[in-house]
């Protein structure tokens, strides 16, 4: 069936039954304010949470292939303790085969084998995506890198609580430069006091179609210390 997938484990869908598409562009791409942030860089870093089907890489990278001038790169880090196969993603975001005509290929024919580590795959000569297939706490734990924009898209915090553990939020100010953004779907509290306790600023904006809230920000590197139950 080439419905909405959905994770019986984590009892969550990995996006939106209405319009997952327009549900990345708003809540990642337009959340992170791209591509205005991309304007005038040489190299812009974008690091996820869930590559999932690989939806929100295939949005930023056609994004990034429409916007971006000349000599402009694109790397894509994203983790994955769950792998889909590739008959998998196809099916899934066959629905979209026409908006991402030679993309969806593309990725497709190079999606690595479904094995532990670092693989780093070439889209073309100017857009790279490194899947870690592991854990986000042991893979954000074991990247040195300098990332721009976070794309934070876990399933549930209620349900997957790994996603949006210390451990990630500690890694996330380590990883980032002041200014560099992040976006999320969710509005949970204890997300954004997580983020807040690392240095970021959290603002809550009006979240896609029928969710009340979402949440964006900026690493300050101002720390506000979370409180303790009670106080
Ligand atoms: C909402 S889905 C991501 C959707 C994806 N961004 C897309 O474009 O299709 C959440 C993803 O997080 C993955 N995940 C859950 N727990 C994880 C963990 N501890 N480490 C790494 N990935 C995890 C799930 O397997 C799932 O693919």
């Amino acid at each position: 069936m080439s419905g909405t997938p959905r994770s019986k484990e984590f009892d969550d869908v990995y996006f939106s039954v209405e319009n997952g598409l327009a549900e990345t562009r708003y809540v990642f791409l337009k959340g992170n304010d791209l591509p205005n942030a991309w304007s005038g860089r040489d190299r812009f870093v974008i690091a996820e949470t869930g590559f999932g089907t690989g939806l929100n890489f295939l949005a930023a990278w056609k994004m990034f292939e429409d916007t971006a001038e000349d000599g402009q790169e694109l790397d894509f880090i994203s983790v994955e303790k769950f792998p889909l196969d590739r008959q998998e993603i196809a099916l899934y975001l066959q629905r979209w085969g026409d908006e991402f005509d030679g993309y969806l290929e593309r990725m497709l024919e190079i999606y690595p084998a479904l094995i532990p580590g670092f693989h780093r795959l070439n889209l073309n000569d100017h857009v790279r995506l490194t899947l870690i297939v592991d854990d986000v706490n042991y893979a954000f734990s074991h990247i040195d890198a300098k990332v721009d924009a976070w794309f934070l898209d876990g399933f549930k915090p209620s349900t997957n609580p790994d996603m949006w553990s210390e451990t990630v939020f500690e890694n996330m100010a380590r990883l980032s430069n002041i200014g560099s953004s992040f976006a999320t779907f969710t509005a949970a509290g204890a997300v954004r006091r997580g983020l807040k306790s690392v240095g970021f600023d959290v603002e809550k904006v009006p979240g896609f179609g029928s969710k009340r809230d979402m949440s964006v920000g900026r690493y300050t590197g101002e720390r506000v210390p979370q409180k303790k139950e009670g106080e």
